[in-house]
């Protein structure tokens, strides 16, 4: 079977564009894969994060893998920090990226903004540390969104520059996999913006944990437009981001939606898309109230998973090193 590997960060509440543009296409293919998901907590001290955050929000994270349908039988699961080599083949890395590469990267300019000279420089190298952990475990296919492509091409570049600087097969080219609909989910508030965790108005995103009432509330007043016409249309990314949402929920084409909304407003819409998301999430959070419930048996499956995935990761680490006249 060909590796899958893929992570997110245990920064505050995993939201539907993480669930739509990840998690779901990872449990849709699962059993066709080997795969690896990550809690990626070095990641998440990119930026600065409160110690105890950190901490829970990374067994939350993992207890929402497993609620979303992520299954052992076909995925470990593990925290990026619980094997070294994540951190160690990190500095390798980064002495075969070129400074242009990274000045490249458009998600570190969004995210350092106007503080370039005081973000702490694990934000820029950010992308070295995403290319390790993919190497490591001479992945296939990496199933992202489609804000993470630009980070994958890196990875890809990386790969290929060492492997024909030292004439071996060191690491496996990975492939990006992003799905034409739910790559970029957009903003309630603004949808010319992606739908972020980092978003300071908790109305542009709905989380995997919000309620009924919640849900409701913030599909209520998402931006759309005065025409009041339920089409897909690029000119009102509004609409055409939350049709694109219902699309993806009820698996069916555009036509067939367009259809079923003739003649009707943004208000049923809206209610049939509320009705949608309550159905989807609902089960996903009562499976996560179980699981979090459990806390020894969610440390220990991940204590497990770091420990199945280390040995090839000591592995890949010891090859490159080997390669470069180290140890
Ligand atoms: P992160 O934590 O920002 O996001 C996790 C996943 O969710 C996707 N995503 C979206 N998809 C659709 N619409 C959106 N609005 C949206 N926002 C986020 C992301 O594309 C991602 O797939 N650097 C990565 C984590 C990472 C990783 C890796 C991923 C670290 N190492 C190795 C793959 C392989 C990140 O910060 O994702």
């Amino acid at each position: 079977k060909k590796r899958v590997f893929s992570g997110i960060q245990p920064t505050n509440n995993v939201h539907l564009g993480n669930y739509l543009g990840a998690i779901r296409n990872w449990v849709e293919t699962q059993d066709q894969y080997d795969n690896i998901f990550c809690i990626v907590d070095l990641h998440a001290i990119t930026l600065p994060i409160d110690p105890k955050e950190l901490h829970i929000n990374t067994r939350k994270l993992a207890a929402l893998y497993l609620a979303c349908g992520l299954d052992t039988r076909y995925c470990k699961l593990f925290v990026q920090s619980h094997v070294r080599q994540h951190a160690e083949i990190q500095w390798l890395l980064n002495c075969y990226t070129p400074m242009g590469w990274l000045n490249r990267m458009t998600q570190f300019k969004t995210k350092a903004g106007e503080d370039m000279d005081s973000v702490g420089a694990g934000l820029y190298c950010y992308p070295v540390l995403m290319a390790g952990d993919i190497l490591l475990y001479q992945t296939h296919y990496v199933p992202v969104g489609d804000d993470q492509r630009q980070h994958v091409e890196m990875t890809r570049d990386l790969a290929q520059r060492i492997n024909s600087l030292y004439g071996k097969q060191i690491f496996t080219i990975p492939e990006a996999q992003i799905r034409t609909t739910g790559a970029r989910i957009m903003s309630l508030e603004d949808p010319t913006k992606k739908m972020s965790k980092s978003d300071p108005n908790p109305n542009a995103y709905i989380t995997l944990l919000d309620d009924p009432k919640t849900i409701k509330k913030k599909i209520a007043r998402a931006t759309t437009d005065s025409e009041r016409l339920v089409k897909f249309d690029p000119a009102r990314p509004g609409i055409t981001n939350l049709l694109s949402i219902y699309q993806i929920l009820t698996g069916q084409t555009q036509e067939v939606i367009e259809a079923e909304f003739e003649g009707k407003g943004y208000g049923d819409f809206k209610a049939a898309l509320t009705d949608r998301l309550v159905e989807t999430l609902s089960p996903i959070q009562q499976r996560y109230q179980e699981i979090i419930s459990d806390m020894p048996a969610l440390e220990n499956l991940l204590k497990q998973g770091a420990d199945d995935l280390r040995p090839l990761a000591e592995r890949t680490t010891e090859k490159m090193k080997r390669a470069i006249g180290l140890g």
